[in-house]
């Protein structure tokens, strides 16, 4: 996690390191800091605790100018959020800045420690600044100097470094963290993130594995692992940023949940035709690995990971293929065995969550029939190294709850199901059920958007409560998942999904009358066997909110309370009924007084394992 920029150029580059940052904070926002070479030859480096605008609150109140620099935006991994841990990192000359984790920096510190150094922070990203400039007592350039230590560094990067006795020039290295050159006109930039680098160009060179760059206003030069200089091909990024702007909205978040018809009617657009799926930018010389596919795993991280359950039950009863939905921690170190003509389906918003990334480089040593990513992002590593990719196209998602990433993932899911469907020769009307309920989808989200007076009201019987029950059966089980995903990572309230099923194996214990139980229960085959689980919490005091378009012949009735929705299509119900569990987790942060965008603790791309 964390987010890098760095500039070398002819003009102060004091605004460019500050406006990036900004635009990184989505990666972490737990302190942020800087250093430039001003005018006068000095480095100077600023670093504060808290989010960016900290840190350009304690620049306004300096005149710093400089033409070289590097900044840096940490998510904590080794060391508390602390301005001393912050980022850049100093040894003498030399600067750092770091994402990723050096796993073996401990091992280096005893080392340093013999040599004379003193670490002042609790980083493993100090030790690299001091073992830089222990390597460079024995000469050599900046880029010799790196390329002597990096082999001595186990773990991921992507750094840049600074040697305050060199101004001219910035040394990047990558390995498990993507970095990304930005090349201007007698000027050049360095990033974590396109986004960073996207106000001052568009012309682009992503950094391969190993990669080592030396980068100077006019010159940038790649060397591979083994130290071969390379080339890099130069791309013109057509990516669109908008995360400047909140609109009419008070939150990200907010926005983003209300942009979920428009995304995902714009996501359909084009794609549903005759009652059949599109799907073009496959390419329909792979559609033989879909016609051939007999096993799906998929894997993914969080809201992506619940995504991908609701896909699992989609998956098995439409179509009859088995499928598999693996959270990638776990896949990448449980030695999964890879069924016959299984095919890889990773699902990410940023496309950069280093164990999804990690799960597809393990999955091409496997004999999976191919890859395919479901991701937001396509300047992302995960699109770029799939074999096939479908776009969620869901536009900048900021806050960092997911919310319409969520949504989208699924409606493309729901679109895949029919291709497949289709492909394999399966009933014509499995594709047209498909088609007929995601014409409807950006409707029956708008009437879900209805319901938000309904969930302000709801979310002041949960302000007080420390625990929170989800329950769901089928395809709403991961729609519970998601629900207590949400409330967790925004209210700080503890909440927990089961299956409705599991209640009476453990967890019923838990319900006395403080308890709120949040039921998922649309009016489909499994209503009688949630009606029953309802009851089993009554009768035991809990208290009950029922997310349901169902009829229950009552509205509310003693310690149970009928949240009435409107009527919605069976298969889309999962992508339905998540929009009111998303407004209701918003209004509760809300009325908490939480950062509802910038959860505590949590960062929007997860590139650290
Ligand atoms: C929760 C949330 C996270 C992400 C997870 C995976 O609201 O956003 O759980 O879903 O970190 O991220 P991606 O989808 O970028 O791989």
């Amino acid at each position: 996690m964390c987010g890098i920029i760095g500039a070398i150029s002819y003009r102060n580059i004091v605004g460019i390191l500050l406006d990036g940052l900004r635009r990184l904070q989505y990666r972490g926002y737990d302190s942020s800091g800087l250093a430039v070479m001003d005018l006068t030859g000095e480095l100077i480096r600023l670093r504060r605790l808290g989010g960016v605008q900290n840190l350009i609150n304690a620049v306004e109140n300096t005149v710093l100018s400089g033409s070289i620099g590097i900044a840096h935006t940490r998510w904590a991994t080794h060391g508390k959020p602390a301005e001393i841990n912050a980022h850049p990192h100093i040894s003498f000359d030399i600067s750092i800045v770091h994402n990723g984790i050096i796993e073996n920096y401990q091992s280096i510190y005893r080392q340093l420690k013999v040599w004379g150094y003193t670490c002042l922070s609790e980083t493993d990203t100090e030790v690299v600044a001091h073992l830089v400039h222990w390597e460079g007592q024995k000469g050599g350039s900046l880029l010799e100097v790196v390329q002597r230590v990096l082999p001595c560094l186990r773990g991921t990067y992507g750094m840049v470094i600074l040697d305050s006795r060199m101004p001219d020039r910035l040394i990047a290295a990558r390995s498990g963290s993507p970095l990304v050159i930005g090349c201007g006109i007698d000027e050049n930039f360095i990033g974590s993130d396109p986004i960073a680098l996207l106000p001052m160009t568009r012309r682009l060179i992503y950094l391969e594995e190993g990669d080592v760059a030396q980068i100077t206003s006019s010159s940038i030069m790649i060397f591979d692992r083994s130290g071969n200089s390379v080339h890099r091909c130069e791309i013109t990024s057509n990516i669109q940023h908008d995360a400047g702007n909140k609109g009419a909205y008070n939150h990200y978040m907010q926005k983003e949940i209300y942009e979920q018809p428009r995304v995902i009617k714009k996501r359909l657009k084009g794609h549903l035709r005759n009652n059949k799926i599109n799907f073009p930018e496959l390419g329909s010389e792979n559609e033989i690995l879909l016609k051939n596919l007999q096993h799906i795993q998929i894997v993914a991280c969080g809201t992506s990971y619940n995504a991908g359950m609701v896909a699992k039950y989609w998956f098995e009863s439409f179509i009859q293929v088995p499928c598999d939905v693996d959270i990638a921690s776990e896949f990448r170190y449980r030695q999964p065995v890879v069924r016959h003509n299984s095919f890889l389906i990773t699902l990410s918003q940023s496309g950069e969550t280093a164990d999804t990334l990690a799960a597809l480089r393990l999955s091409k040593k496997m004999s999976y029939l191919g890859s395919l990513a479901i991701c937001n992002v396509p300047s992302s590593s995960l699109v770029r190294e799939s074999d096939l990719v479908l776009m969620t196209q869901a536009g900048s998602e900021i806050g960092v709850a997911s919310t319409k990433s969520f949504t989208t993932q699924l409606t493309v899911l729901l679109m895949l199901l029919a291709k497949i469907s289709y492909l394999k020769g399966m009933k014509p009307e499995i594709e047209k059920s498909i088609v007929d309920a995601l014409k409807v989808l950006p409707y029956r989200i708008n009437q879900m958007l209805l319901q938000n007076e309904l969930m302000v009201d709801l979310a002041k019987d949960f302000i007080h409560k420390e625990n929170v029950l989800f329950l769901g059966r089928g395809a709403q089980y991961p729609i519970a998942m998601e629900g207590a995903l949400k409330l967790k990572e925004i209210s700080y309230i503890h909440a927990e999904a089961y299956a409705a099923g599991e209640l009476k194996h453990g967890p019923l214990a838990l319900i006395d009358n403080n308890m709120p139980v949040i039921v998922i229960a649309p009016d489909n085959k499994l209503l009688e066997k949630i009606k029953s689980n309802i009851e089993e919490v009554r009768a035991r005091g809990g208290l009950l909110y029922v997310f349901t378009n169902a009829q229950f012949g009552c509205s509310n009735i003693e310690r149970m309370r009928i949240i009435s929705l409107p009527y919605v299509e069976d298969i889309t119900t999962p992508i339905s009924y998540i929009v009111p569990l998303q407004l209701l987790s918003y209004h509760i942060a809300l009325l908490k007084g939480n950062n509802v965008d910038q959860p505590r603790n949590l960062a929007k791309s997860v590139t650290v394992e």
